[in-house]
């Protein structure tokens, strides 16, 4: 059975579903569109430096800006100082989110010399981290992590133990090594051993390409709820999908149309927000979403030559005009 809900202390999230943060990906144009298809029970916000946001800086606080219909929401943090990360995670909590999560996961060089999986290799660092967060925020408050840094090193149970104690109120578990990337697959039995472990929630995350892969994943491990990423971009409805399926044992694919809708949508509010890396983000958002459009090679060729916003959302009209009837 896949559970209907997960209470994380004074937050229901329903469904049980979460959108996993992913930089460059789920901003809040991305974000929104999600919320906009239904059936997603948490969003997130992409990771943000606690030392940028608690140095003002204007670009690393944009990533903290939301809409209020994008609550239930949650930001991400990452950083390895306890008196910073106390400090970005209040500013958080003043800015009125829902949750503050901790990034114990990103692989990247220029982030594990300050938090995401470097932490892994420092759980002394990273108690002093979790206990600073933990005394200066009242929201609820989890971790995100991999399994840990190399396969020598598989630390999710005893960093799980310790959030518990700490007071962490949820754990997600990307269970891929710092050393995997995201090769090979994640190791499913590594989220069914902190299940075990801990009282507190436990959010599977990794693979998920199905809503028969969250049913599998939740038979499999007993987590309280299914995260996802890769997923979500290449297919949004995939929560929607979800839903349906835990009700009615069936669900429904998005048509031509409704993909056509959507990337022009998507791409239009990310005009219209005047983004400066707008072009990028197009391109980047076609390399994932044209995988699940028929003949989907030939619209990323016609995104990737484009120059200028306004052109990429030519592109996609033309492409869909010959597939799309009004
Ligand atoms: C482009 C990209 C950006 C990501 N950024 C973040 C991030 O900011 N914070 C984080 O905790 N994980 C990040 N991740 C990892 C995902 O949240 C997730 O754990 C991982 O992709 C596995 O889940 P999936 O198989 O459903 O994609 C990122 C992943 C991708 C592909």
């Amino acid at each position: 059975m896949f559970p209907h809900e997960l209470k994380i202390r004074n937050l229901t999230l329903r469904p049980a579903t979460l959108l996993a943060p992913m930089a460059g990906v789920t901003d809040t144009n991305f974000r929104r569109v999600i919320r906009g298809l239904g059936g997603c029970g948490l969003i997130m916000t992409e990771f943000t430096s606690a030392e940028g946001v608690t140095r003002s800086a204007a670009k690393t606080l944009r990533y903290l800006y939301y809409d209020a219909d994008e609550r239930p929401i949650a930001a991400q943090l990452f950083g390895a100082e306890p008196g910073v990360m106390a400090a970005a995670a209040a500013l958080v909590e003043d800015l009125g989110f829902d949750q503050v999560d901790i990034n114990l996961g990103c692989p990247a060089k220029k982030v594990v010399k300050c938090g995401g999986s470097g932490l892994l290799r420092d759980l002394k660092q990273l108690e002093s981290v979790l206990a600073a967060v933990r005394a200066a925020v009242k929201i609820p408050l989890t971790i995100k992590m991999r399994s840990g840094w190399d396969d020598a090193s598989v630390v999710a149970v005893e960093v799980a133990r310790m959030a518990e104690e700490i007071g962490i109120e949820a754990v997600a578990v990307h269970p891929r090594t710092r050393a995997q990337g995201y090769s090979g697959q994640a190791d499913w039995s590594v989220i069914a051993r902190v299940k075990q472990a801990v009282r507190i929630p436990v959010i599977g995350n990794g693979d998920i390409r199905l809503p028969e892969d969250a049913e599998r994943m939740v038979a499999q491990t007993g987590c309280d709820a299914v995260m996802i990423g890769r997923t979500a971009a290449t297919n949004p409805w995939i929560f929607r999908q979800m839903e349906q399926y835990f009700s009615a044992g069936h669900y429904d694919q998005p048509s031509e149309a409704d993909r056509y809708r959507l990337l022009a949508d998507y791409f239009r509010s990310l005009i219209a927000a005047e983004l400066p890396d707008a072009i990028g983000k197009m391109k980047q958002f076609a390399c994932w979403f044209t995988h699940g459009v028929r003949n989907g090679s030939e619209l990323r060729h016609r995104v990737h030559s484009s120059r200028m916003p306004e052109e990429v959302l030519q592109r996609v009209d033309e492409f869909f005009a010959g597939v799309v009837k009004n």
